[in-house]
């Protein structure tokens, strides 16, 4: 028989839909407050949405990238935009683990993550590295933070996911991007420089 979604008695046809609000955590039976794991779900999210928008960010360099190295970097973005979006998976379980709403919609990311919206046409690879680091280091900053803040409040869980799989995996990735940077010539030594010229003055 053929539907018909239009018809007054299709759900989609302008009635309430949402059986949880975004931003709400419902009751779970885990010796969790209410308040902590509100607090969870809403760094988990902030956290989600960044990773996601770093996940797409790499199939874009993945695509786009091009110059001497195009083949070594292709794969490596590739790579690391897998491990990016199993960290998606993880990280939006842990939030409706905690009774809370995943973000998930394209939309909704692009309004919410804090890292900066590349243009949709090429840029060069040593810019592409560069944006990469920074992204990471937005993730790492913020997962850090809101993992002390899960220990604190005794959500030992998220504390740990946040520690183990989302700091430990994007110092890894910015490990491998670091060196393609040091490989061109163009990482940031000054710190580097800092402690050699301690060591010369010492
Ligand atoms: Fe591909």
């Amino acid at each position: 028989m053929k539907q018909n979604l239009t018809s007054k008695k299709s759900p989609l046809n302008g009635q309430e839909t949402e059986i949880q609000k975004y931003g709400t955590v419902a009751n779970r039976p885990l010796s969790l407050s209410h308040k902590v794991r509100l607090a969870s779900a809403n760094g988990l999210n902030q956290l989600l949405a960044d990773t996601m928008t770093l996940r797409d960010l790499y199939k874009k360099h993945h695509w786009q990238v091009s110059g001497a190295i195009f083949y070594q970097l292709h794969l490596l973005f590739d790579k690391h935009h897998g491990e990016q979006a199993e960290l998606v998976d993880t990280l939006a379980e842990r939030i409706q683990t905690l009774g809370g709403v995943a973000i998930a919609m394209a939309p909704d990311v692009a309004e919410t993550t804090r890292i900066v919206r590349p243009p949709r046409g090429r840029e060069d690879h040593t810019v592409q590295l560069f944006r990469l680091l920074q992204a990471h280091e937005i993730i790492i900053a913020a997962a850090r933070e809101a993992a002390h803040a899960a220990a604190e409040e005794g959500d030992d869980g998220t504390n740990d996911l946040l520690i183990g799989d989302v700091v430990r995996l994007n110092e890894l990735q910015v490990w491998f991007i670091n060196e393609q940077l040091e490989g061109a010539g163009i990482a940031d030594k000054s710190e580097e420089a800092t402690h050699s010229a301690v060591v010369a003055h010492s």
